[in-house]
């Protein structure tokens, strides 16, 4: 079996939005789908281990903000690859964010909302498919929805591990890994000014490990 040819699969970025609590929490997911049209229903696949799986699970509803190119990549840094149960990522002015109906959507240039209520979850290994039923939808300010593949050819973003399409990076030489957001610089990393930052996630070249 080619398993390479999974890749030629198409998504979408979107940031998952729920509560714990009354604590907003949420995380980055490339995998949301419409699956009926009349009375709408929609499905994502989630971790298991991500804590958005358990929050959206105890309150039964959560928000999808569709990313569109003109996101700020730090949306996706903050969102996809920490963990809500370690830290509070809408903490901080980090994003432009807020509430609608009570669950915390991203402002930053989404291009549209949908707001899901949970129908069903069907277990994998290591996933939930989430199955909810539109609940409300309204259009963003962001004018292009950004793909996967956007995400990963233009912006140069990774995804990590808990993403069911992960794919674990071909070693190179000379290939230096940002240990906060999976951003790969290819090059000598030390010709570059003491002041550069990582595109995605603004960390230093410290942050920065050998692959
Ligand atoms: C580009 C990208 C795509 C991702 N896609 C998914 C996905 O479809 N499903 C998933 O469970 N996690 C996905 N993730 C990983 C989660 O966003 C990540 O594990 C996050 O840290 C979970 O946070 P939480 O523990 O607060 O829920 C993706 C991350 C990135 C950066």
């Amino acid at each position: 079996m080619d398993n390479s040819v999974l890749w030629q699969l198409s998504y979408g970025m979107y940031a998952i939005g729920t509560v714990d609590g009354q604590r907003p929490t949420g995380c980055i997911v490339n995998t949301v789908i419409q699956i009926t049209s009349e009375k709408p229903v929609i499905a994502l696949s989630m971790n298991k281990n991500n804590f958005t799986d358990e929050a959206i699970r105890r309150t039964g509803r959560f928000t999808v903000s569709i990313l569109s190119e003109q996101t700020a990549p730090n949306v996706i840094a903050c969102l996809g690859f920490s963990s809500g149960r370690d830290m509070d990522k809408f903490a901080g002015d980090v994003f432009h964010w807020k509430l609608w109906e009570g669950l915390p959507i991203v402002e930053e240039q989404a291009a549209g909302y949908l707001l899901g209520e949970v129908i069903a979850v069907h277990s994998m290994e290591t996933h939930d498919i989430i199955l909810a039923r539109l609940q409300d939808a309204k259009k963003g300010e962001g004018k292009n929805p950004m793909t996967y593949q956007y995400y990963h050819d233009v912006i140069k973003g990774k995804a990590p591990k808990n993403a069911p399409t992960y794919q674990a990076a071909e070693k190179k030489e000379n290939t230096w890994v940002c240990s906060v957001c999976g951003y790969i610089y290819e090059g000598d990393l030390s010709q570059e000014p003491d002041q550069w930052v990582c595109p995605i996630c603004g960390m230093p070249k410290s942050a920065f490990v050998r692959q």
